[in-house]
């Protein structure tokens, strides 16, 4: 049993205990914070109180999975959610609130209203999204030690007070590059949970490249038994079946992440043109590729087999994908002649909506003709050219929609520095205040604030193998695209941001994730985080020690991609 505080209601400091979190102490930062008041307490006797909503139950499963084996407390989900709010007659309990027409921060898709106090702890929302959402907020208001799976010692306080939040964007993305390394269904929803403690709401999948392709077709089934059998480097590479796919979309919808597949074309195309020869202008297949250029295949513009081709893809895609939009890629095709390039987007882009979906592409797109309603995701750096970032901002200023990825503040696999071994420095070094320092609505020229739709942060894997290499990766920058897709611009802070990006280290450290240790930020003493023995000791795929498989891995990357 907890040896946890047990009466409700006592004060912080009653018996020498720590103050609770401050309520701003969260990222993203909420819209408004308004402390105030006696904090909450969970006790052996809370329940989570969760009316007849399905969805407010589910909300109430999930928090209750992630309380359970920390505080060792039994907090029983139960339909009875009604009445009064957190400050006033709660209970103790912890009340989960779907309501029609919520006042405050609860209203819109995600958002929602978190009220703290010495009787309860309510979080309101209108939608599912938005209870989801609270329900993370509350995660990182309790001690760091709640994410932990065996029994902590508590109390489990939460300062008192109002919170009231919703996003600054709609799209709050990361990808995944599951082509150039293959990572399984477990590794993918790891990842998922730890996209959601940020709010993210996307999650792209970049499912095809020259390296392998990684999602059945039922129609041309030797892109996966022969174009996913290998990866960067050689390995055995992998697919997902239909059935591991429709896993991944599920995991991602019970967390509120909708999953973007893509599908690279023309370029990137080289597990697809080496797996089926009628696929290639001289009717030759090449062979399956293991490097890392980039550029140099093409699907065949002129063949009409590759409309059949693209067509049978998108409609097998676009039937395991409940969400609105299908990525086509369209970056590096410079293998592709330009007028190519325009013709097969203008055949392309009428067969993802034939399919009932909404075309997304790299910004390349924006050098076709984007289809109405399309999005291009800018990927540029500081340095591209101002003839390119013009060309972006002019389709956004005819009516296509922006995601920002700019490659030097977004991108997770650009190194932090020189001395990092993972990772590519094509768009330079990306040190966290960098990826957190700047502003969607006013990066790009030209572009009115109406055309941004959010952020996007992509994690390209050719140096990159496993869970803890992507998570050396992404944090602690994903945090930080994850604010500023969330948090009003003037929240943003770079003093404050960091040390709240501190206080989230405990947390990694309970989960058992990597990290890298950036001298940017103030860390607590001692926790994890990637040093080169964790380096070792944690990704070495069990057993770790200084002679462990992941340096060999990580040299071999840099002799193979000599950098
Ligand atoms: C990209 O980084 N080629 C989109």
């Amino acid at each position: 049993m907890a040896a946890g505080a047990t009466t409700m209601g006592a004060a912080p400091g009653d018996r020498g205990e720590a103050a609770p979190a401050p309520l701003d102490r969260v990222i993203p930062a909420p819209a408004s914070v308004e402390p105030g008041g006696s904090p909450y307490r969970i006790t052996e006797r809370t329940r989570i109180r969760v009316g007849d909503s399905r969805a407010a139950r589910e909300a109430g499963d999930y928090l209750a999975d992630v309380l359970r084996p920390s505080t060792g407390y039994r907090l029983p989900v139960t339909g009875d959610g009604g009445g009064g709010t957190g400050k006033d007659g709660g209970g103790g309990d912890i009340r989960l609130r779907l309501v029609k027409s919520p006042h405050g921060g609860a209203g819109g898709a995600e958002g929602y209203r978190l009220d703290s106090g010495r009787s309860g702890l309510t979080i309101t929302a209108a939608r599912p999204a938005g209870l989801f959402h609270g329900v993370q907020t509350l995660r990182q208001l309790l001690p760091a030690a709640v994410e932990k799976d065996s029994v902590q010692p508590g109390p489990w306080l939460v300062a008192g007070g109002t919170i009231e939040d919703a996003p600054r964007y709609g799209w709050r993305g990361a990808m995944l590059d599951v082509s150039r390394h293959f990572f399984t269904v477990g590794q993918v929803e790891r990842y998922i949970d730890q996209l959601a403690l940020y709010k993210i709401n996307k999650l792209h999948l970049h499912l095809s490249d020259d390296q392998g392709w990684r999602i059945a077709v039922d129609s041309w089934p030797r892109l996966t038994t022969y174009g996913g059998s290998t990866e960067v480097g050689g390995g055995p590479g992998g697919f997902y079946t239909k059935a591991d796919y429709r896993r991944i979309v599920r995991y991602a919808a019970s967390r509120h992440l909708e999953v973007v597949p893509e599908i690279d074309m023309p370029g990137h195309t080289n597990a697809a043109l080496a797996s089926y020869a009628e696929l290639n202008c001289d009717g030759v297949a090449p062979p399956l590729y293991t490097g890392t250029a980039v550029g140099f295949s093409s699907l065949c513009v002129g063949k009409e087999i590759t409309y059949d081709f693209v067509d049978d893809v998108v409609r097998e895609l676009a039937a395991l994908t409940p969400g609105r939009y299908l990525h086509i890629g369209g970056d590096e095709a410079h293998s592709t002649p330009h007028d190519d390039f325009v013709t097969f987007m203008k055949r392309v882009q009428p067969i993802v909506a034939r399919y009932g979906k909404t075309v997304i592409g790299w910004h390349q797109l924006t050098g076709a003709d984007p289809a109405k309603g399309a999005l291009a995701q800018y990927w540029g750096l500081d340095g591209t050219g101002p003839a390119e970032k013009e060309r972006v901002a002019e389709a956004a200023r005819n009516g296509t929609g922006l995601i920002l990825s700019p490659a030097d503040r977004a991108y997770l696999d650009m190194k932090y520095d020189a001395n990092t071994p993972l990772g590519l420095s094509w768009a330079g070094h990306v040190d966290v205040r960098r990826s957190y320092d700047w502003d969607p609505d006013a990066h790009l020229p030209g572009v009115p604030a109406s055309a941004v739709r959010g952020v996007e942060a992509p994690l390209w894997t050719e140096t990159l193998e496993n869970s803890g290499h992507l998570e050396y990766m992404a944090f602690p920058r994903l945090p930080g695209i994850a604010e500023l897709g969330w948090s009003p611009a003037a929240t943003h802070d770079w003093d404050g941001y960091r040390s709240r990006l501190a206080a989230q280290a405990p947390r990694w450290d309970a989960l058992g994730m990597d990290y890298y240790r950036s001298p940017q930020v103030p860390w607590p003493a001692g926790g994890g985080g990637g040093g080169p023995d964790v380096f070792c000791a944690g990704w070495g795929g069990g057993g770790g020690g200084a002679t462990c498989r992941v340096w060999t891995s990580i040299n071999f990357c840099y002799s193979h991609l000599n950098i």
